[in-house]
C-alpha cells in the first residue's frame, strides 16, 4: 500500500512540484498524519521496549509502518521526472531505481533483502570475514574480480583485488599498497621510517586522492597536481617535469593516479603514456579502481580495487587476528580474504553485482552504457550550435559529461570581460535554484579553475529518453531566458 499511495502522490508531484508542495520539514512531517517523525522522538517507545515487546507485527503496524510511510512520502520521488534528468552523480542511486523494467533490479533488491534479513536460502551471513562464514560469496567475489581483471586486459586475469565501500576507499587502498610495496617498514614503524614521499594526480582528479594523502599521513601538500590540456586530460610531459622537480627537492615520487572518466569533464587521461613514465622512474601504476556503482548502475555500495601484484593487499593490511584467521584451518586459508581489508566485517557487495551481471550479461551492461553515451551525444549535438549556449571545451565529450554555459538574452553579444564573467557566474546557480523551486528537474553546476559556473550534466540513467533531454533544455530556457 505504501507503493500505491506513493504512485498516486507521484503523479501530483510531477505537475505541482515536490518542493512547492511541501516546503517545510514540519509540514512534510505532518504528511504521515502523526507528529513529526523526523524528530526521532521515541522516548515513549523506549519504555515499551524495556517491557520486552514480542509482538512484532504490532510493533511494525504501530511504529515502523508510519515511520516508513513518512520517510517514503517525504523523500525525493525517484519515479518523477525530477530524477530522470537529474544531472549530478550524487543521485545516481535513485536514478537507477527508475530503471524498473529490468528484472535484474528486482533480483538486486531481493538479494539486498536476503542479506539484510538473514533469510538467504543458502546461507545467512550479512558480512564476510572468512571463507567458512560466507563460502559462496567469497568464491563469487574471487571469480568476479578475476573477470574484471581480464576485462582490464591483465593476462589471464591474474592479480588480486577486493570490494570496498566506494571509490574513495579503493583509491586509498591503492595509495596504501603503493607505499607498502616501496616502503614496507611503514606498516610497523610508521611514516618516520620513510623519506618524504609525494603523490601525483590530475588537477581535475576527484578529491579522494588528496583525502587519502591526508588520511594516510602524507599530507595534502605532498599531493602534487598535474596540469591538464583543454579537454581535462593529464599532460604526460608535465608529469615527467614534476617528477624530476620533486626529486631535485629531495622528495621521493611514489605514486601517480590517472583517471578513466574524470569527475567534471569525463576526461580519459593518457594512461599508457603515464604508465611508461611510471616505469621509467619506478613509480606505482599497478592498480585500478573500478566502481560498478557508478555507470554500471549497481546500487551503492559496490567498488573494487584491482591490483596486479598478488599478495600485496594481504601483506599490507593483514593483522592475523587469532580469533578469525587461524592458520591451521582445514581449508586453504588464502580464501580468508577478510584480512586483506582495512575493515573487519564487510557487507556482501558482490552479490548484487554478480546477480546483475548474470541477469544483464556483459552485452546488457554494454547497451546500458551505450544508451547513456548516445543520450549525452544527443544533448551535445542539440546545444553545440544552439543560440544562447557555449560549450566549456571544444569537441565531443569523451564520456557522458556534457559541460556548458547557458547565456540569458541579456548576456548575448556582451563583450568578454569581468562584467560578463561575473554575470555568467551567477546564471547556473540561479537557474538551478529556480528548478528546485518549481520541482521540475535538476542539473549540477560548478566552476573549474578560471572558468565561471557552468552546467555539468552527467547522464547515468539509461531509462532517460531524448524527450527528457529536450525537457531539460526547455526548462533551462524557460527559467533562464530573461535573467
Ligand atoms: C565517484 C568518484 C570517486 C569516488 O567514489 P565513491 O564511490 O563515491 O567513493 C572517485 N573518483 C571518481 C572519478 C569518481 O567519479
Ligand atoms: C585515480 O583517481 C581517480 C579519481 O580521480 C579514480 O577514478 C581512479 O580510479 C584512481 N585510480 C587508482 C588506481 O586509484
Amino acid at each position: 500500500s505504501v507503493g500505491r499511495e506513493g504512485n498516486s502522490l507521484s503523479s501530483t508531484c510531477d505537475t505541482l512540484g515536490f518542493l512547492q508542495k511541501n516546503n517545510s520539514l514540519e509540514e512534510r512531517g505532518k504528511l504521515s498524519g502523526s507528529k513529526n517523525l523526523l524528530s526521532c522522538d521515541n522516548s515513549d517507545r523506549d519504555a515499551r521496549y524495556r517491557h520486552n515487546e514480542t509482538d512484532f507485527s504490532n510493533l511494525f503496524a504501530r511504529d515502523l509502518l508510519p515511520a516508513l510511510t513518512w520517510s517514503y512520502l517525504t523523500s525525493l520521488n525517484p519515479w518523477s521526472r525530477f530524477w530522470w534528468t537529474a544531472g549530478t552523480r550524487s543521485n545516481m542511486a535513485y536514478a537507477q531505481v527508475t530503471h524498473a523494467s529490468s528484472t535484474s533490479y528486482l533480483l538486486v533488491w531481493t538479494s539486498l533483502a536476503w542479506q539484510e534479513s538473514g533469510l538467504h536460502p543458502l546461507q545467512t551471513p550479512t558480512c564476510k570475514f572468512t571463507y567458512e562464514i560466507a563460502p559462496v560469496f567469497v568464491l563469487m567475489e574471487q571469480l568476479t574480480l578475476k573477470k574484471m581483471r581480464e576485462m582490464i586486459g591483465w593476462p589471464n586475469g591474474e592479480g588480486d583485488g577486493l570490494f570496498s565501500p566506494g571509490g574513495a576507499i579503493s583509491n586509498m587502498y591503492s595509495v596504501m599498497i603503493a607505499r607498502y610495496k616501496y616502503f614496507p617498514e611503514v606498516k610497523t614503524k610508521g611514516m618516520s621510517a620513510a623519506p618524504r614521499l609525494v603523490l601525483f594526480t590530475s588537477e581535475h582528479s576527484h578529491y579522494s586522492i588528496k583525502k587519502a594523502g591526508a588520511a594516510l599521513g602524507f599530507g595534502t601538500e605532498n599531493v602534487i597536481l598535474l596540469s591538464t590540456d583543454e579537454r581535462g586530460r593529464v599532460i604526460p610531459a608535465d608529469l615527467e617535469a614534476k617528477i624530476i622537480d620533486a626529486k631535485q627537492k629531495g622528495c621521493v615520487p611514489l605514486f601517480v593516479n590517472a583517471t578513466g572518466g574524470s569527475t567534471v569533464y569525463g576526461a580519459f587521461d593518457p594512461i599508457n603514456e603515464i604508465a611508461d613514465i611510471c616505469e621509467k622512474y619506478n613509480l606505482w601504476a599497478n592498480s585500478v579502481t573500478w566502481n560498478p556503482h557508478k555507470m554500471m548502475g549497481v546500487p551503492l555500495q559496490c567498488s573494487a580495487i584491482l591490483v596486479r601484484d598478488k599478495g600485496i593487499l594481504a601483506g599490507c593490511n593483514s593483522m592475523c587476528a587469532g580469533y578469525l584467521f587461524q592458520p591451521d584451518k582445514q581449508y586453504d586459508v588464502t580464501y580468508d580474504t577478510g584480512d586483506k581489508a582495512i575493515q573487519c566485517g564487510r557487507h556482501v557487495d558482490i552479490f548484487k553485482f554478480w546477480l546483475m551481471w548474470k541477469a544483464k550479461g556483459t552485452i546488457g551492461f554494454e547497451q546500458h552504457i551505450d544508451k547513456c553515451l548516445d543520450l549525452s551525444q544527443y544533448l551535445y549535438n542539440k546545444i553545440k550550435n544552439r543560440e544562447g549556449y557555449e560549450m566549456v571545451f571544444n569537441g565531443e565529450p569523451q564520456h557522458t559529461n556534457v559541460c556548458f554555459w547557458y547565456l540569458p538574452q541579456s548576456l548575448r553579444g556582451m563583450p568578454d570581460g569581468d562584467e560578463r564573467r561575473e554575470k555568467l557566474h551567477r546564471v547556473a546557480p540561479k537557474i538551478k535554484a529556480m528548478m528546485m523551486e518549481s520541482g521540475t528537474t535538476m542539473v549540477g553546476y560548478q566552476p573549474q579553475g578560471n572558468k565561471v559556473n557552468f552546467f555539468r550534466m552527467v547522464i547515468s540513467n539509461p531509462a532517460a529518453t531524448q524527450s527528457d533531454i529536450d525537457f531539460l533544455i526547455d526548462e533551462i530556457e524557460r527559467l533562464g531566458h530573461d535573467l
